[in-house]
């Protein structure tokens, strides 16, 4: 087989959903490893390949990729030493583990490191992708893969710890800064939906205007904060109320986290 899915979870589905859409790989090239039978069955009602037998993934799927939690690494793949996986890749998208880590699973095999995020679900994820290996046959599979979900983004893996924060997990974060501006505007008297609305569509929108502008953060924040206005009033009390200080201890946070998921 081309391709397996080692769990069809939220990501896993994400990144079934987007090599499919995309014409990557058909149906049957893939194979999925799912372990409950409702989904197991519906999935073969699609018309997918499908096992509840971790070793038919194993045993000669060129490219794997591991969309299990990273608890659950050393039970689901305890049999995996008794194959070889010599000219095959490894995908592993779990939050912490290193490439040295998942590669003691699966001798011989190329370790690709990947950190998808949610909106992989709408094909706009943001990826990022490393290997140790500068040799690695793979990798352009790898970046096509995650291309097909939305951007894939080359880093190095002794940042990815770091970048956690800017992708993987900053979905949340942003739902939460929403939700924080939303709930208050509903206090106010305005509808949910109209705030909802108008909150997320400048949140879109203003994210395509840094994108797109030549102008750096800072200019854009001024070009809002006429002086003595609206605007400049409520950033001040983000200042006063550290702000700065809640994503730092945020971003430590989920970094830490993240480091200590492989010990
Ligand atoms: N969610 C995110 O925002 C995000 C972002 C980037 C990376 N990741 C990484 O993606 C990976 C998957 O996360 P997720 O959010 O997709 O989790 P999830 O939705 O909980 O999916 C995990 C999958 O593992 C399956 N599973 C559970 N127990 C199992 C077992 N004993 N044997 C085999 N399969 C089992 C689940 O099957 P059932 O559904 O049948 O229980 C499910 O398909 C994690 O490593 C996470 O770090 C997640």
């Amino acid at each position: 087989m081309e391709i397996g899915i080692l769990g069809v979870g939220n990501m896993g589905s994400a990144i079934l959903n987007g090599i499919i859409k995309s014409n990557l790989y058909k149906k049957e090239d893939i194979l999925l490893y799912i372990h409950n039978q409702d989904k197991l069955n519906k999935y073969q009602e699609l018309g997918y390949n499908v096992t509840n037998d971790v070793n038919d993934l194993f045993k000669d799927t060129i490219i794997i990729i591991l969309a299990i939690k990273p608890q659950m690494f050393e039970e689901v793949l305890k049999d995996s030493h008794k194959y070889d996986f010599k000219n095959r890749s490894i995908i592993t998208i779990a939050a912490g583990l290193t490439i040295k880590y998942v590669s003691k699973f699966f001798k011989n095999g190329y370790v690709v490191r990947c950190m998808p995020n949610t909106p992989a679900k709408i094909s706009k994820g943001v990826t990022t992708v490393c290997a140790n290996d500068t040799t690695n046959p793979f990798f352009k599979t790898t970046l096509d893969i995650f291309n097909s979900i939305g951007v894939a983004i080359e880093i190095s893996e002794n940042k990815m710890d770091e970048s956690l924060p800017l992708n993987g997990s900053m979905p949340a974060y942003l739902f939460y800064f929403a939700k924080c501006f939303i709930d208050k505007a509903v206090k106010e008297g305005i509808d949910y939906e109209v705030a909802k609305n108008l909150c997320l569509e400048t949140i879109k929108s203003s994210a395509e205007l840094v994108l797109e502008s030549s102008d750096n953060i800072d200019t854009l924040i001024d070009n809002v904060c006429s002086k003595g206005g609206t605007t400049i009033a409520g950033l001040e009390k983000l200042y006063d109320n550290g702000f700065d200080m809640a994503i730092d201890a945020c971003s430590e946070a989920c970094t830490k986290r993240s480091k200590e998921l492989c010990k």
